[in-house]
């Protein structure tokens, strides 16, 4: 068995401030135990619940999960179903357990796609914890990178059509306060689970300068070890952002 890794402190190692992941591999896990591709779902949602509290123990401040892409309504419509329900359970049991561990909760993508009563839910657990002051978690729900950026634009050009902002005024920081993350810092460390290597329209602007870390893991079995194994390729990284050093 591999010997336990010291913790973040012996090893002096800095914890990213954000990690952003995408948790894949949930069909393969359960294809392997004959399971329905759903239990690899459930257990999961498990995991990503249980890797908050871990992030957290290891002194990461954002953790951005991937949980349902634009591009995942493309399943079978009993999967996507079973996705949902997981996030309506998560969205609801989420309101206690933010409570008693302090973390705060945003939603990123287009929700307006959702039914009504999970987009509800979401709107209470956003307000519920929005002045919680531990963990920061995203979660992309009816995400993708290119529609985050097209709505973007159009809420830009509504602005400058309107008089309230001109063209000359467009630059980085405001593109960025235009996005689903405003306000949070971009990602210094993306993790892939299941061993694919591709982003799949997850983050595009902002994981413009992130350290990237891929494993063959599948997500419902990664865990906190396998987080500090993340964290340590991240310490061995020279962040250079186009200078010299
Ligand atoms: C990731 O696991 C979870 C979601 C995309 C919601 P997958 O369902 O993609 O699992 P694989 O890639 O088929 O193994
Ligand atoms: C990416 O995983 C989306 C999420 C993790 C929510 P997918 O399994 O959907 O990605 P592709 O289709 O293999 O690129
Ligand atoms: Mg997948």
């Amino acid at each position: 068995m591999a010997k336990a890794s010291k913790n973040i402190a012996e090893q002096n190692l800095t914890a990213p401030e954000h990690v952003a992941i995408i948790m894949d591999g949930n069909g393969r896990w359960a294809k392997k135990r004959f399971l329905p591709r759903t239990a690899g779902h459930v257990q999961g949602s498990r995991t990503a619940e249980q890797i908050c509290e871990d992030a957290y123990d290891l002194g990461i401040k954002y953790l951005t999960i991937y949980a349902f892409s634009t591009e995942n309504w493309a399943r079978p419509e009993s999967e996507v179903s079973a996705l949902m329900d997981l996030l309506r359970k998560y969205m609801k049991d989420s309101i206690e357990r933010s409570s008693k561990n302090n973390m705060r909760v945003r939603v990123i993508g287009d929700i307006s796609r959702l039914d009504d009563d999970l987009r509800k839910s979401i709107l209470r657990l956003e307000e519920a914890t929005k002045n919680n002051t531990g963990l920061n978690f995203q979660v992309a729900i009816n995400y993708g990178g290119r529609d985050e950026i097209v709505r973007a634009v159009r809420t830009i050009c509504e602005e400058a059509v309107s008089g309230k902002l001109s063209p000359q005024q467009i630059d980085e920081e405001l593109i960025s306060s235009h996005l689903d993350t405003c306000g949070i810092p971009y990602p210094d460390l993306l993790i892939r689970t299941s061993g694919e290597y591709r982003t799949s329209n997850f983050l595009p602007w902002q994981l413009a300068y992130s350290e990237f870390y891929f494993t063959d893991v599948l997500w419902p079995d990664f865990n906190k070890e396998e987080l500090k194994k993340a964290i340590e390729y991240y310490n061995s990284r020279d962040r250079r952002f186009g200078g010299v050093k």
